[in-house]
């Protein structure tokens, strides 16, 4: 499968902008992201579920023009913090197409949700329903009592829709960080102890809240559809116990490929198998088809992005050392979870041949590796331009400030343009928060 960008030349342009361009007007390091690329996954995706819904997680990658294009695109939303929240509510994200998850959200967290109108919110807990029935009440409270003072008619507030997080005991079989399907983690409610039961039942008893469903999230970057399959099923069940429901989550980790010759997740594959297997088990089960909801975020966003670096210094000894002017604090996954990555030099391709480099960050780390066994031009000297790909996931979401280095922009392309989402942090922000 393509790891590049859909409009990319591979290592040469995007959305036909050269990368030494981009690399000249914004400087590196800098993250790339093809506008292009991100709305034609979404059209995938919207099509091969049709009728059912996909909502973007935001936690890939989030900022205001991400959350247009998900808007324009008729995606719905996940948000999992306040802060994700305020983006959408800055963008003008529709609230009534958001979900709100997290295994531990604050009361302002919930306030805010239940202010912005919030379609569903996933709970995660019985003292969550409780404090969410709380707020729930509230809420309707001060929204008449604005009302009442502008003198209009309060009107009735709705019941805030939920869905209850739920652990199917599902393992993915990816790396034991994303692995959150199985017993025994911090996520969801276990079917199998119970606890799911008692927090439904609990929400039908809280006049506020109406339980409209149950959602869980096997892990991430999952290739196979068994796990998604195994879950479904046992979801349904689940549901079946409860008299039926009309919404059913199956959350994201829809696998993107990050080097030659690796597979992503076939989305028509999954959407098939999955809405097959969902009406077969209703069917056994004599209860409605419900609604499916997805929330993959990788899937929509992870190829769509590059990340360019500058090689800053060349040393050769037992192996060939390429370090560049970014690392872990722009890229932590390879520290993470040992993702691996492909590399190219930028530009035009060079005489001569290639060999086996190691690129590595400029952090006070050994750990600081970005890429083992790069295939990079025996020539490679500092001031090269290296493009990696597949970077728009869990990049710039990710991103930190350590060893005080300033977090790299975002810049978008599409037919020949190239500009600004995010700009560069710059020393000037950090000093800013530097208080005492
Ligand atoms: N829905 C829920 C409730 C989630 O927790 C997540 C991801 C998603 C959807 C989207 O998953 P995706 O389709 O992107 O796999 N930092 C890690 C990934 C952590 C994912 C956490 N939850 C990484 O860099 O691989």
């Amino acid at each position: 499968m393509n790891i590049w960008p859909l409009t990319a030349e591979p290592a040469l342009s995007v959305a036909g902008v050269r990368l030494t361009e981009i690399a000249e007007r914004f400087g590196t390091p800098a993250y790339v992201i093809d506008e292009e690329h991100v709305r034609v996954r979404c059209r995938e995706y919207a099509k091969a579920m049709a009728p059912h819904e996909v909502a973007y997680a935001a936690k890939a990658f989030w900022c205001r023009a991400m959350a247009r294009w998900i808007a324009e695109e008729g995606l719905s939303l996940d948000v999992c913090s306040g802060g994700e929240l305020a983006v959408a509510r800055a963008a003008g994200f529709p609230g009534d197409r958001i979900l709100l998850h997290g295994n531990g959200k604050t009361g302002h967290e919930l306030s805010a949700a239940l202010d912005y109108g919030v379609g569903r919110i996933v709970v995660d807990s019985h003292g969550e329903v409780r404090q969410l029935a709380a707020l729930t009440v509230g809420a309707g409270t001060r929204a008449a009592r604005t009302m009442g003072d502008r003198a209009v008619a309060a009107p009735t507030p709705g019941r805030q829709k939920v869905l209850i997080r739920v652990t199917p005991g599902v393992d993915a079989h990816v790396h034991r960080a994303v692995t959150t399907g199985v017993e025994d983690q911090q996520f969801g409610l276990s079917i199998a102890s119970g606890a799911a039961a008692d927090v439904a039942r609990l929400i039908r008893r809280q006049p506020a809240l109406e339980l409209a469903g149950v959602h869980c999230h096997i892990g991430s970057q999952i290739t196979g559809l068994d796990g998604f399959e195994t879950a479904a099923r046992r979801l349904v069940a689940f549901m079946a116990g409860l008299g039926g429901l009309p919404e059913l989550n199956l959350g994201g980790g829809h696998a993107v490929p990050y080097r030659p010759g690796e597979d992503g997740l076939d989305i028509a594959a999954f959407a098939q198998r999955i809405t097959g297997v969902v009406e077969q088990e209703c069917a056994a089960h004599a209860i409605p088809v419900p609604r499916l909801t997805i929330e993959p975020g990788r899937a929509i966003v992870g190829g769509a992005g590059i990340t360019l670096y500058r090689v800053l210094t060349v040393k050769h000894g037992a192996r060939t050392f390429v370090v560049v002017d970014g690392g872990m604090s722009d890229n932590p996954r390879p520290a993470l979870y040992g993702s691996r990555y492909h590399i190219e030099r930028a530009g035009a391709p060079a005489a001569g041949g290639t060999e086996p480099m190691t690129v590595v960050g400029r952090h006070c780390e050994a750990g600081d590796v970005l890429v083992s066994g790069a295939h990079l031009p025996t020539g490679i000297r500092p001031g090269d331009l290296l493009a990696m790909p597949c970077t728009g996931a869990y990049h710039h979401a990710m991103a930190s400030n350590y060893n005080h280095l300033t977090r790299p922009p975002v810049i978008a392309v599409r037919a020949g343009q190239a500009w600004p989402l995010i700009r560069r942090e710059t020393q000037a922000d950090m000093l800013r928060r530097d208080v005492g």
